[in-house]
C-alpha cells in the first residue's frame, strides 16, 4: 500500500481509501440487502492489508453501512484507520435535525469521535442552507467538544459553485468525483488543482464512474487498453490516471467483492504521483478521445440551462442519452427516463422557447437534441 501527506494535518493516509456505499449484497424474502458478514470480512481485510481510510454516510444502503461500519470497527479495528462520515443536508432544515443525526451516527458507528466529518453532497441551494443554519458553526462546535476532528464536503455541483465553496472556508479536506470520463465534469480536474494550491487535501469519489468503466466495456475500448505495451486492467489504468496527480491524496473504491477489494489493494501498490508516462497519458488521451466520439451530446452538466421554466431535467436527459450510447446500456438509459417521464420531467415538455440555449455554455442545439434523446429513450 501507498501512503501520502493528508495535506498539512500531519499524518498520512492510505492512497485506496475504502467506499462503503457499494458493499456486497445477497437476497432474501425481504429483497436484496448487504451481505453483512461478507462486509465485515472486506472492511477489516482492508484495514489488515494498509487501508487506513474508510468512507461512509449517514444514508448508504438504506442507513445499515454505518452500523455495519461500526461492527466491523471493533475488535480493535477502529484503531487502525480514519474514518470519514457525512451530514445528509438534504434531512436537514434545523439545527436540531443535524444535532440528532449526528448523535445518532454516533451511536451507529459506536465510536466515540469521528475523524472527518462532511457536509454530504453540496450544492448550490445545500450550500445557502449551510451558510443560513450556521452548520459550520455546529460542526465548530462539535470539533471543541472533541466528537469530530477534522471538517470537509463532499460535492456535486459545477465548478464555479465548488470555487465558492472551496474559497468560503478553511477546509481540512474536500470530497470530489473524478475519473477520466469526468475530467471537465462537477469539479473536474480544475476543481482537483484549485483545492490542491490552497494546500486542502482531495479524497477521489466514483474513480470508476460507478463501475461503468469496469463493466461492459465496448470492444474498440478494450482494444486500445490492449494495445498498450505493458498490459494492465481498464480498472488499473483508470486508478493510476487518478493516482498520478500529486493533489490526490485518497481515492475511494466502492467494491462489492472480496475479489475486486483483492484486485485494487494490488493496483494500489504502485500509487505513486507521477508514475505515467508521457506514452502511458497518451494511451488515456486515446480512449478519453474514443469514448468521447461514442457521446451524443457535449452537454458537461454544468447546470446552467435551468430551472427549465417547464420543467425538462436537461442534463439528465443527455446524461442517460450519452450513457446510453458509451456504454451500451441502451435499457438502463430507457429506465432512467422513464422516471423522468413518471414526474414529468422529460423531453416532450419542451415548448422551445429557448431559453435553455442562450445561456449554455457548450452551444449545444439543446432543442433539436432534446428531441433526439427523446426518440432514442422513448
Ligand atoms: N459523498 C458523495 O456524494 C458520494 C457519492 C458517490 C460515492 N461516494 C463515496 O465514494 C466511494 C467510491 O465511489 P464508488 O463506489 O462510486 O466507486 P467506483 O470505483 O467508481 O465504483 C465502484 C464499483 O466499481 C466496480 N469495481 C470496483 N473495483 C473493481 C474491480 N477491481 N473490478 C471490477 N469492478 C470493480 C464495482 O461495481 P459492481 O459492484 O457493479 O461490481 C463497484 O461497486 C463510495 O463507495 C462512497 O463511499 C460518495
Amino acid at each position: 500500500m501507498q501512503y501520502r501527506e493528508f495535506g498539512q494535518l500531519g499524518f498520512k493516509t492510505s492512497v485506496f481509501g475504502m467506499g462503503c456505499m457499494r458493499l456486497p449484497q445477497v437476497e432474501t424474502a425481504e429483497g436484496r440487502k448487504v451481505d453483512e458478514a461478507e462486509a465485515i470480512r472486506m472492511i477489516r481485510y482492508a484495514l489488515d492489508h494498509g487501508v487506513n481510510y474508510l468512507d461512509t454516510a449517514y444514508g448508504y444502503h438504506d442507513g445499515t453501512s454505518e452500523l455495519i461500519v461500526g461492527r466491523a470497527l471493533r475488535d480493535g479495528y477502529r484503531e487502525k484507520t480514519k474514518l470519514a462520515t457525512k451530514l445528509p443536508l438534504w434531512r436537514v432544515e434545523t439545527l436540531a435535525d443535524a444535532e440528532r443525526i449526528f448523535t445518532e451516527q454516533l451511536t451507529k458507528l459506536q465510536v466515540e469521535t469521528i475523524d472527518f466529518y462532511l457536509l454530504h453532497a453540496v450544492k448550490a441551494d445545500r450550500w445557502r442552507k449551510v451558510r443560513e443554519l450556521k452548520i459550520l458553526d455546529f460542526l465548530e462546535d462539535l470539533r471543541k467538544a472533541g466528537k469530530i476532528r477534522y471538517i470537509g464536503f463532499s460535492f456535486h455541483d459545477h465548478l464555479s459553485v465548488f470555487k465558492e465553496v472551496i474559497d468560503a472556508y478553511p477546509w481540512d479536506m474536500c470530497q470530489i468525483q473524478l475519473n477520466i470520463l469526468d475530467e471537465k465534469v462537477q469539479a473536474g480536474v480544475e476543481g482537483l488543482r484549485y483545492a490542491g494550491a490552497k494546500g486542502i487535501p482531495v479524497v477521489i469519489m466514483e474513480p470508476l464512474k460507478g463501475g461503468k468503466l469496469a463493466q461492459k466495456i465496448p470492444a474498440d475500448v478494450l482494444a486500445l487498453w490492449g494495445s498498450a505495451p505493458v498490459k494492465r486492467s481498464p480498472v488499473e489504468w483508470a486508478f493510476r490516471w487518478l493516482y498520478n496527480f500529486p493533489e490526490v491524496a485518497v481515492i475511494l473504491s466502492g467494491v462489492s467483492s472480496m475479489a475486486q477489494l483483492e484486485e485494487n489493494i494490488r493496483i494500489f501498490a504502485e500509487a505513486r504521483p507521477h508514475c505515467m508516462t508521457a506514452e502511458e497519458q497518451n494511451l488515456v488521451r486515446q480512449v478519453i478521445n474514443l469514448y468521447a466520439s461514442k457521446t451524443k451530446v457535449p452537454c458537461t452538466e454544468c447546470g446552467y440551462c435551468l430551472p427549465c421554466p417547464q420543467g425538462v431535467a436537461i442534463p439528465r436527459i443527455f446524461r442517460s442519452y450519452n450513457e446510453g450510447s458509451i456504454f451500451e446500456q441502451g435499457a438502463e438509459a430507457a429506465k432512467e427516463y422513464q422516471k423522468l417521464i413518471a414526474k414529468a420531467h422529460d423531453a416532450s415538455r419542451c415548448v422551445a422557447c429557448g431559453a435553455c440555449e442562450q445561456v449554455c455554455p457548450q452551444g449545444i442545439r439543446i432543442i433539436e437534441e432534446l428531441k433526439a434523446a427523446d426518440q432514442a429513450l422513448r
